[in-house]
């Protein structure tokens, strides 16, 4: 753990139906997010419609919120979108390149740094998503991929708004949603590389990186541990306010 505090960032993709269901399930882990304030960050990142009631049931928690997707025109005929300078009023982070995008949304290397850099443009925090697909693993080139995704997300970002407002989440695709988390040895190595890539190619002095895939409460604490690791990004597990808030709790004893 390179940072103070960990972040923990809950990525509920499209989930849950109702926007009561979003509300009570915030409030569940604004408890325990707030009593483990002083040793984690967390962030929930609702879908877009879920919003302003999850600012509302947030306000004053010291909990951030985030979008899942920004797009990078401010304004105009872009016919479903949604502008990070739209976000900007509503929350303070959004992820960019989540693998679920580059496979079923045609995101490319070149959206995403549009993205990134809309995202940073507009004063919101952003959560860069890279990672290897499990072919890509098998041929050993999880590290040219990564290197790869790094090079073109970061491209013309300025390095100070990079190491106050970036943080890479390194989510091997294989990892995603199947239970079958990475190794931590493998998360490691590859964090460490995440953060030589990004402080090398943006220039920036240092930069957050979170390790994500099938991360639970049982195997939280086996990431936040490592050196290279700030934090995590959780998908599923996010989705249960009793299973994140255990992840909460671990992660704040971890960091004891
Ligand atoms: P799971 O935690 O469900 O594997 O999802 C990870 C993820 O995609 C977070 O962005």
């Amino acid at each position: 753990m390179t940072s103070q505090r960990s972040f923990l960032a809950a990525n509920w993709k499209l989930n849950p139906v109702r926007m009561g269901e979003a509300v009570d399930l915030a409030r569940a882990i604004a408890k325990t997010a707030r009593a483990c304030a002083e040793r984690v960050e967390v962030a929930l990142f609702p879908p877009f419609p879920w919003l302003p009631s999850v600012a509302r049931a947030l306000d004053a928690t010291g909990i951030d919120l985030g979008a899942q997707d920004c797009y990078w025109e401010r304004t105009g005929a872009f016919t479903g979108e949604v502008s990070a300078a739209m976000l900007s009023d509503l929350c303070e982070w959004v992820i960019v390149g989540h693998s679920e995008r580059r496979q079923h949304f045609c995101e490319t290397d070149e959206t995403v740094n549009r993205k990134a850099a809309a995202a940073l443009a507009a004063g919101i925090k952003v959560v860069l998503c890279v990672g290897e697909n499990a072919e890509q693993l098998d041929a050993g080139r999880t590290e040219a991929v990564v290197e790869e995704q790094l090079r073109a997300a970061l491209r013309g970002l300025d390095p100070k708004l990079v190491a106050s407002s970036l943080v890479v989440a390194y989510e091997p695709v294989w990892a995603i949603g199947t239970g079958r988390n990475a190794e931590p040895a493998h998360a490691g190595r590859t964090m460490g590389l995440v953060r030589t890539v990004v402080t090398r190619e943006s220039g920036a002095e240092s930069v957050r990186v979170l390790y994500g895939g099938s991360v639970k409460a049982d195997n939280v604490t086996s990431y936040v541990e490592l050196a290279d690791c700030d934090g995590c990004l959780v998908g599923g597990a996010s989705l249960n306010a009793e299973e994140f808030s255990a992840m909460i709790e671990a992660v704040a004893e971890a960091g004891e």
